[in-house]
This record gives C-alpha cells, structure tokens and sequence, in this order.
C-alpha cells in the first residue's frame, strides 16, 4: 500500500472541500486560489451522496469526475470520502429501520446528518455499495490519495439504541462471554431481579425506571465502539477490494469530540491515523486543551506522525458563543498540532458555506472572500507549512506518559457513583495541564502500553483496571522508575465489580496503603492539606546547580532538593520550610499508610491528620504515589517536579512560563518547535536555525503569540527514532 503522503511534498495543508455547495463558475476560482494558498489535499464528496445519487439508482458522476479533474490539473490530492457520512433522504424514507434511537426511544430522523443506525444491516449494505461505487469510479485516479471513510463515525449517535442494535449487541455478547451465565456473573445480575436466561432477553440499556446495570452500560460503550469499527473496516474492505493500493483512514475526535469510541482500539486500523480539532473558545487555557488533544492522537497512532483532518481558521457554529480566533491564534493552533506529530493540517472547510447549518462557521476562504484577515492568514499560514517540509516524518519521543483510558471513562462516568459530577477527560487534563506548565513532554498511552521506555508514569482516576494493567503500571515503580495516581482508580476490575480488601484494590500493594471509606465533598467545600513537593524555588535552585560553576552551589542546591523529598516526616508539620499549603476539594479518603510515607495531610475538617497525599518507596529506588484528593494546580506542578526530579525526566529547554517548546526527531536533525502564548516577547536559549523566520543563533526572542522552529542537525541520529 502507498503511503499516504509520499507524493505530497511536504507536509499537508487543505480542508474540506464541497464544491456542491456551489455552483461552477466558483470552482476555478476555487483552485487558483488553493494554488496561491500552497493548498496540497483536499477531503471532497464527505456528504455528497444525496447529490450524486438523489433518486435511487439515478448517479450524478458529471460534477464530481469534473471537480476531481480541476483538482488534478492544480497539483491538488483528493482525500475522498465514501459519501456515506449522511445517508440520502430516498434511502430512510424507504427503509425508516435504518434510523438511529436514543436511549429514550426518540428517533433520529433524516434533516441533519448521520442519520443512520451504525448496526443496521440494511444501512450497512448501502454504505458498502456506495463505497464500493465511488472506488470503481475514483480508485485509480492519479488525484486519490486516501480515503477518507465516512466521517467522524459514531459523532452524532456515539450509542444507537435501535432494534437494529439488539441482534448486533446480543452476538457481541455471546462472543464475549460464551455462556449467560458468564454474562450473569459479569453483570452481577443476582442484583435487583435481573438474571438472564437467555442472550435472546437482553436488551440494550435503554431508559429504564432507575438505573440501569452499570456492566450492561459499560459493555454497550465497548460493543458500540466495536460495531464503529465493524463499519469502518467493512467499508475499508469495499474500497480496498477495487485498488487495495490507496490508504484509508477516518477522522477521530480526540479528546472529548467522542466518548463513544476508543480510539486506541482503532489507531492500529487506520492507515494514517487522523484527527478533528476544535479549541474551546470559552477556555483562556485552550491552547493546552489543544496539546493534550494532539498528544492523544499522537498515542492512538502509537507514535507515528499523524494527520490533523480539521481544525478551524476562526469560529465554529457549534458552541454557545463562538468566538473568532485571535490574531495569531490560528497559526499557533495549526503549528502546535505540526509540534506534536502532525504531517499536516487540514481544515474545515475550504470555503465558508452561505446555506445550511454551517454558514457561520468560519474557512480557509470566509465569506468577506481574500480581502480579509482569514484569508491572510491562510496565505501565511501556507508560506510556514511550505517552510517546514522538512519535519514531515520527524516524530516526537518522550520519557515520561501520562495514562487516557477509555474504559476508565466510560467507568467512571457511569452513575450511582460517591461523586456523580466528575469528567474524566476533565481530570486527566489538569494533570497535563500541570506537565504543560512545568515543560515536561509526556507521550499519551493506556495501561496496557509497553512502558518500559518511561521513567515517569501518571495514570490520573483509573477507575477500571485489570490484573495485566495493574501489573504493568505498578511494574514502573517496581522497575526503579515513578508511578503516580490519584484518587478513584484501581477500583473495579474489567466488569465494573468492586477489588475488595479496602480501595484502590488494584494499587493498594504498590502504593503501600490502604483506603477505608471515601468522603467526596460538596461543590465549594475544601479542606486544608500541608503538602511535602518541590516548590518552584527547589526547582530553580536545582536547574542553578546543574549549571553551578561552584561546586558548593551546587551541593546547596542538592541538598535542598533532598530535603524536600527523603526522609519526609510522615506528619509534616507545617513549620518545616519545604511544606506548603495546599487545599483538597472534591474528594478526600480515610486513607492508611501501609508501608508508604505521608507527604500530605489533611489539616482540617472529618479527616483531620489523615493523609491527602502518599509516596512509597520501593527496594527498587523506584517511587509509587498517591494523591487521595484533588488539588489546585498549583500544587499539581510541584508535584510533578518532584516526579520528574525523582525520575530524572527534564523539560526540553529552559523556556519562559507560557512558551510550549516541543521537539520533534528527524533523521540526523531535531525541529525544536517554540511557541510563545504569552503576551509579552519572550527569549529562549536553544541554538539552530528558525526555519519560519531564517534566524539563525544560541538565543530566540519570540514576539508575542510567535512561534519559532528551530533546525539544528544532530551528531548522530536518534536512536529510538530510527527504530520507532
Ligand atoms: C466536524 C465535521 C465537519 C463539520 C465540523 C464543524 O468536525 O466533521 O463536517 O461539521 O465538525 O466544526
């Protein structure tokens, strides 16, 4: 099979491209202005099936064979959908069956967009003709570079409770567990009546008068995702059967576009893995939201370069205000994404549209047309991707991960929990929020990952674990390196039933404690903890040692790192100089050390003098902490350079707070990318060349909002890049 982007020189820029939106005359100018854009790939007939075939068995090819052919004669690539992201209105009117449900019985009906049930049978027929048409006509134009499978599968309708799931989630049932009684063990239906006595008696958990089985919810996220990925691959294998040389793909929606689908089940699937990205236009922090996204999709491909398949120039239609993006922001966006492992980035769309529900989400080409700021800035943006040509294929390598499991979501997001308002993504995120800040790089992986190349390993609110997880994870520790969690993980195994013996069963060896009882807090309520970290001095101090001319500099600054980290009393009063104040909200735990140390207390309320936060040290010299509350984060920082002081894991570059610095690994050369997010110039001191501004030196002052990446060629290449 082709590589998707070997004939695309450089990295990709582009979007979505619907030229049914317009009529013809638009078209030229269309791809002249693509050609002054440097635009390489676009994604083209994503919800054309009602307009290629409006009548069923009547096919409209004329406009389509046209538009693909422009694009051609321009040096344009086609990424091209299947047209099945949006079943035509003829096919739910004469097959109504096909439409989706909710939970609830409402139907989904035709008027928006995918309407269509993921596991109806008949819907699935059309779809694989409809793919396999657009292959017989399209796959061996010289234009087709990948194929773009549906769209965003699973967005809408993440769970479709139709009578068209029953059968598909009966089988998924008796594929995983053999027998009703396994599936009776598993869903401990001894529980409220709810024994089966046949597959054939299951439903999917549709509303019900109050809860409904947790481990029947749980296995309807799983079968879900599964029938996503059935009809992905039943409309690869359409496409493939005509030229089985042309790569597919379908467009994630890491982090929180999709809860539906577990994306790293999928990553090993796609051809190149590809991504949608849309910031939070109410987040001062967005551009962090942005990284963890981009990290993520970084391990749903298991570390290889990535495709960004659409972000936006400026607002989307979608949220509740919906703002434009600052001056800058969009080229910032688009780099951090490069930064992080992306060999391109698309938009959506092309061209605003002037009908539908989409006209005022923002384009490449707004409505105002080239004489605007948009359009400048899609020039511009064109000019810095032609720049850095030379990063496609880099990849970006880091020592330190922090754990995103899709099971744990779907788990701890069920109901009936001790806290019901927890997000999952939400928690993760302010751990990296605090990795971010403190400049430390983590790669993105589950529990299961090989993580033997990590020193440092978060794994926030695991609430689901298994035995080979939990092994794995606390092997880190047990091999010499740092293993941290935090409160509510370990809990329940695959099935959602409680480990016994006190929480967090799963980790309550490794950790060397024991929680009795949980006592969430209400919305406001805090508590004071006296919190033994690193605080932001220790840390300058150490980074003063390492470049201490002085050789007693240097032994002060050591020893006030040890300090704050051996020996803690496990009491900590607050009178010791390296304990700070903290403040626990959300969450606290009747926690027992049973081997670890406190290095946070509780100082008031219920739990008075019970610890907040645990570490314990292994034969090893490797380190297994706990944190048994939430903390602000600002305390989050200093805990994760402790960590990374324990772990030896070390930011990239000494940059300004605010300026990301990512590196990516090419072959005898590494792209130092900079970004600055402040508001204030801010200077950085890395050698190489500024591939975007030709700057050559030892030091890099960035404007405000600026972004800069640095070339430097490496002695010899790295290894774990050359192998990865
Ligand atoms: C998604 C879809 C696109 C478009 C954008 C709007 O990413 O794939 O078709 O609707 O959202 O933000």
């Amino acid at each position: 099979m082709r590589v998707w982007n070997d004939d695309l020189q450089g990295l990709a820029f582009g979007g979505d491209y619907n030229p049914e939106q317009w009529p013809r005359e638009v078209w030229d100018e269309d791809i002249e202005l693509m050609r002054e854009a440097g635009v390489n790939l676009v994604s083209v007939g994503i919800f054309s099936w009602a307009t290629i075939e409006p009548r069923e068995g009547e096919f409209h090819w004329e406009w389509l064979d046209e538009i693909i052919n422009k694009l051609h004669a321009g040096g344009i690539g086609v990424c091209l959908a299947t047209a099945t992201a949006s079943p035509p209105p003829w096919l739910t009117r004469k097959h109504p069956e096909i439409l989706p449900q909710r939970e609830d019985g409402t139907v989904l009906y035709q008027g928006g967009r995918q309407s269509y049930a993921i596991s109806s049978r008949i819907y699935r027929r059309y779809a694989t003709a409809m793919a396999s048409r657009m292959a017989q006509r399209y796959a061996s134009h010289p234009a087709v570079r990948l194929w773009h499978i549906d769209n965003e599968i699973g967005c809408h309708v993440p769970q479709d409770y139709s009578d068209s799931a029953i059968p598909a989630f009966r089988t998924w049932l008796a594929d995983r567990y053999g027998d009703i009684d396994a599936l009776n063990d598993a869903w401990g239906t001894a529980f409220w009546s709810q024994r089966y006595g046949s597959f054939d008696h299951v439903l999917p958990p549709r509303s019900a008068p109050t809860y409904a089985n947790p481990t029947q919810q749980l296995d309807f996220m799983r079968f879900n995702s599964d029938a996503g990925l059935s009809y992905y691959a039943d409309l690869t294998a359409a496409v493939r059967a005509v030229n089985p040389s042309i790569p597919a793909t379908t467009n994630f929606m890491c982090t929180t576009g999709n809860k539906g689908v577990d994306y790293f089940a999928w990553g090993p699937h796609m051809s190149v893995v590809s991504n949608d990205h849309y910031t939070r236009a109410h987040d001062p922090e967005r551009h962090i939201e942005l990284a963890f996204a981009a990290d993520l999709t970084r391990g749903t491909a298991h570390g290889a370069p990535w495709l960004l398949m659409e972000h936006s120039s400026s607002a989307v239609n979608w949220q509740h205000v919906n703002r434009a993006k600052d001056p800058g922001e969009m080229l910032r966006n688009s780099l951090a994404h490069v930064a992080r492992g992306a060999d391109g980035t698309l938009f959506f769309q092309w061209r605003a549209s002037r009908a539908g529900a989409e006209k005022f989400h923002s384009a490449l080409v707004p409505h105002a047309g080239t004489d605007s700021q948009v359009w400048n800035n899609t020039v511009e943006l064109g000019r810095c991707l032609r720049a850095l040509a030379p990063v496609k294929g880099s990849r970006v390598v880091s020592s330190a991960a922090l754990v995103f499991d899709y099971a744990a979501w779907w788990g701890l997001e069920l109901d009936s929990h001790p806290n019901n308002t927890l997000s999952y993504p939400d928690l993760v995120l302010e751990w990296y929020k605090a990795l971010w800040y403190e400049g430390i790089g983590v790669d993105i992986v589950t529990p299961g990952s090989d993580l033997s190349g990590y020193d440092l390993v978060i794994a926030p609110n695991l609430y689901v674990t298994d035995p080979d997880a939990t092994a794995n994870l606390a092997g880190v520790a047990e091999g010499g390196g740092v293993f941290a969690t935090t409160w509510f993980s370990g809990i329940v195994d695959a099935n959602d039933h409680i480990i016994l013996g006190g929480y967090p069963g799963a980790f309550r060896e490794v950790l060397g404690i024991r929680v009795e009882e949980f006592n969430p807090l209400q919305p406001g309520e805090t508590h004071g903890v006296t919190l033994d970290a690193e605080d932001a001095e220790d840390a300058e101090d150490a980074e003063d040692a390492e470049d201490a001319e002085d050789p007693e500099d240097a032994e002060d600054a050591e020893a006030g790192d040890a300090g704050a980290l051996a020996d803690g009393d496990a009491q900590a009063s607050p009178d010791e100089p390296r304990t700070s104040d903290a403040t626990a909200s959300t969450w606290t735990e009747r926690l027992d050390v049973r081997g670890a140390q406190a290095r946070g207390v509780l100082t008031d309320g219920v739990l008075t003098g019970y610890p907040a936060v645990t570490e314990n040290t292994l034969d090893s010299g490797g380190h297994a902490w706990y944190v048994a509350t939430d903390l602000p984060l600002t305390n989050k920082r200093a805990l994760v350079r402790t960590w990374a002081r324990q772990a030896g894991v070390a930011p990239v570059v000494r940059a300004p707070e605010g300026v990301e610095a990512v590196v990516r690994h090419g072959d005898g050369e590494d792209f130092l990318f900079l970004l600055n997010h402040t508001e204030a110039p801010a200077t950085v001191e890395a050698s190489g060349t500024d591939l975007l501004s030709g700057h050559a030196g030892e030091s890099h002052t960035l404007p405000p909002g600026a972004v800069a990446v640095l070339h430097t060629r490496t002695a010899t290449p790295e290894p774990e890049t050359a192998e990865d």
